[in-house]
């Protein structure tokens, strides 16, 4: 059976990828501090094993990835807001904790790092659909360690031939495990608010989109670039149709049988009008190919969401 590291797997997206690699027959072992992680996400699997540590320290990281094949490494500090307010943490976790885990992959003769990477990355988008060739320009401090981060994972491969990277470029991801808090994410602030009765506050008219990827998507997409040998380099990863939020809205009131009123508000200032990515890259060099339907996602995720956010 092969050993599999996942940093940052009590986390949401994190805890999708263990529940797949254990599916799949995987040797799994969680490093994860519980800084937005919870260990219940852990709790269907015994068998993993859960190191709480932080990804900046040398000797857990090595210890987590003795043995190792395959290292899944997402633990991150998350999102362009939390970055603004805590810029030197920002930096620390995600450029810092991913040279630890890099070191310590190159020195337990691990195969293959895949490092999750973000939209973020990109800055102001300047065209559509996005692909991986479009300017990388960050606007926050976050934008810029992710993509210090993947840059760390590709010069890795290229300085230790045995070591491949693949860095995963996530558009907008929600699904199970995803929990509201005050960076949250639109599907979750609305799923929590319809949950309460409480008004959906859209920004601007509506109209303004997103690409939306459901984390089972974004965990296969983990799991095939393990697999995809000989490849190293960074993909876009998202479900490459764009949705506006007056979409949305509609959408998860019929996947609930919630129906909660609609405020505008005006626009917030520096967001993105449109998003929407180019998956072509990923399609040819990993069979990516994303299969969750936002109706079904949706359906699945007002079904937790009813359980674990009212
Ligand atoms: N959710 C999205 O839409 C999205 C989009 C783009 C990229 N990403 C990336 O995906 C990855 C997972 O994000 P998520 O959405 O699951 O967020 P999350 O906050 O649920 O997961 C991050 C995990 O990392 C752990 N962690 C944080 N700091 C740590 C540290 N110093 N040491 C050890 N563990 C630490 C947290 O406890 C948590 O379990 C991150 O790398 C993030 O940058 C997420």
């Amino acid at each position: 059976m092969s050993k599999a590291l996942v940093t940052g797997g009590a986390g949401f997206i994190g805890s999708n990828v263990v529940k797949l690699l254990v599916g799949e027959g995987f040797d799994v072992v969680v490093l994860d501090n519980l800084f937005s992680g919870y260990r219940k996400n852990l709790e269907p699997f015994p068998r993993v094993g859960l190191i709480e540590a932080d990804v900046r320290d040398e000797r857990e990281v090595a210890r987590a990835a003795e043995g190792a094949e395959v290292v899944f490494h997402l633990a991150a500090s998350v999102g362009n807001v939390r970055s603004i307010e805590n810029p030197v943490d920002d930096s620390e976790v995600n450029v810092l904790g991913t040279i630890r885990v890099l070191e310590a992959a190159r020195r337990a003769g691990v195969r293959k790092v895949v490092c999750s990477s973000s939209a973020a990355i990109f800055g102001e988008l300047r065209r559509l659909p996005i692909d991986e060739e479009h300017p990388a320009e960050p606007d926050s401090p976050y934008g810029v360690s992710k993509l210090a981060a993947e840059k760390l994972c590709l010069a890795y491969s290229r300085l230790y031939d045995e070591l491949e990277a693949v860095c995963l470029r996530y558009f907008n991801v929600y699904g199970v495990n995803q929990r509201y808090d005050a960076y949250g994410n639109v599907i979750p602030i609305f799923a929590h608010r319809m949950l309460r009765g409480e008004p959906l506050t859209v920004y601007g008219d509506g109209e303004q989109t997103r690409d939306f990827v459901n984390v089972k998507d974004v965990a296969r997409a983990n799991l095939l670039a393990a697999r995809a040998q000989g490849v190293s380099g960074a993909f876009n990863v998202a479900s490459g149709v764009s949705t506006t939020v007056n979409r949305l809205t509609g959408m998860l009131r019929a996947a609930s049988g919630l129906d909660v009123e609609v405020v505008y508000a005006p626009p917030r200032k520096g967001e993105v009008r449109d998003s929407r990515a180019d998956i072509s890259a990923a399609r040819a060099a990993l069979g990516y190919e994303p299969t969750v339907g936002m109706d079904e996602g949706l359906a699945e995720y007002m079904d937790w969401a009813k359980t674990e956010l009212a």
